[in-house]
């Protein structure tokens, strides 16, 4: 890797380094509560902005450079990634994501698809290479996927959920099937983070948005070995970091898939993150409190930066991913004073 994107503020985070000050990124930081996405997106739908490599490189490089953070991260979203596979997804105007033909017994995980993303997703390698074209040399690319659970939880559900009872119900029922659907999304996922890190990227994270449904037993016994194979797939290639929300409960299991970040969600103090072993840790300002008077906000992002002090590897973000009608100004402000601590 070029050195100065090795030596970068981000990725000696990620390795747990000494830094002269934390990094920050922002999940979300490209969306709906920036003027220059709405622009952009205003001329495709969501999944075209997606496979569209020179309006989703666009969305990347505008929000990095907009906003100055220490890491820019690919436009893309965790659900594309089950079209090829078969199942008919659309994203539904103030609704999201809605799989049409969800996945809820043996029969219909046996007919899914078994396709190499390197060629059923060619869109994510072009906006990659256009990304890292255009950014900053010194500014480290992060790619994503979505983690096992929570690909699993969506193919079943088909929606978000309240209780995901269908996506409980075959895990608990059918454990069969369960390995089969769990298994192939692993394979893919981990075939989709090798091809970004060989379209460029520097970091990935695997987002487990919906695993804080889990009780620590199941989460122990019906996901765990998935996502500790995910990130064995990459390990030594990329910094990988893991995140989740509502993983209080979960977070000394989560550690034992080893990755080199820990993500920590706003119902957690972050210092959680180091005493369950990881060397660095990334988070966890509730983005809601965005919405508060600025002075407000730069004192809960103080109150973030005090739980670090001391600690090597802190990465700031959010606890989860800006909401669409974030004021700008107010994020602006909060890079501006981490970026000055
Ligand atoms: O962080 C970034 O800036 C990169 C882009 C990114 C998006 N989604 C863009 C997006 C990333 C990393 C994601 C991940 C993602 N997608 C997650 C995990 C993070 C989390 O929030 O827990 C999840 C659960 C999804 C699935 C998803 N995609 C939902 C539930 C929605 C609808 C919610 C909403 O805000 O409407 C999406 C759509 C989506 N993904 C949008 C963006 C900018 C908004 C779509 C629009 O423009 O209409």
């Amino acid at each position: 890797m070029d050195p100065k994107l090795h030596n970068s503020i981000f990725l000696k985070a990620c390795r747990g380094e000494a830094t002269d000050r934390a990094p920050i990124w922002l999940m979300r930081q490209a969306g709906r509560y920036m003027p220059e996405f709405r622009e952009i997106r205003a001329k495709t739908d969501f999944l075209g902005l997606c496979k569209t490599p020179e309006l989703a490189a666009q969305v990347t490089l505008d929000a990095q450079r907009i906003l100055g953070v220490d890491a820019a991260i690919l436009f893309a979203d965790l659900l594309p990634i089950l079209e090829p596979l078969g199942l008919k997804l659309t994203y539904e105007e103030g609704e999201g994501p809605r799989i049409h033909n969800p996945v809820r017994d043996a029969a219909a995980i046996d007919a899914l698809r078994d396709e190499n993303p390197r060629q059923s997703m060619p869109f994510v390698g072009d906006a990659i290479r256009l990304i890292r074209r255009d950014l900053p040399g010194d500014i480290p690319l992060i790619g994503f996927a979505g983690a096992p659970f929570t690909l699993a939880a969506y193919a079943i559900e088909g929606g978000s959920s309240r209780n995901y009872i269908h996506t409980k119900k075959l895990m608990l029922g059918d454990a069969g099937a369960w390995r089969a659907l769990m298994q192939h999304l692993t394979r893919q996922i981990s075939e989709y983070l090798n091809a970004q890190i060989e379209w460029g990227v520097q970091c990935v994270q695997l987002f487990d948005s919906w695993v804080g449904c889990l009780s620590p037993e199941d989460y122990r016994d019906h996901v765990l070995p998935y996502v500790k194979q995910a990130i064995d797939s990459v390990r030594g290639k990329v910094p990988v970091i893991y995140f989740g929300t509502g993983t209080a409960t979960l977070l000394e299991l989560m550690m034992q898939a080893r990755p080199d970040v820990l993500g920590i969600d706003w119902h957690t103090p972050l210092q959680r993150g180091w005493e369950v072993g990881a060397k660095a840790v990334q988070g966890n300002l509730d983005p809601v409190c965005l919405f508060a008077p600025r002075e407000v906000v730069l004192q809960k992002a103080r109150t973030v930066l005090q739980a670090a002090k001391g600690r090597t590897g802190h990465i700031f973000n959010l606890g989860h991913g800006i909401l669409p009608q974030t004021p700008v100004d107010n994020v602006k402000a909060l890079v501006e004073l981490v970026q000055g601590a």
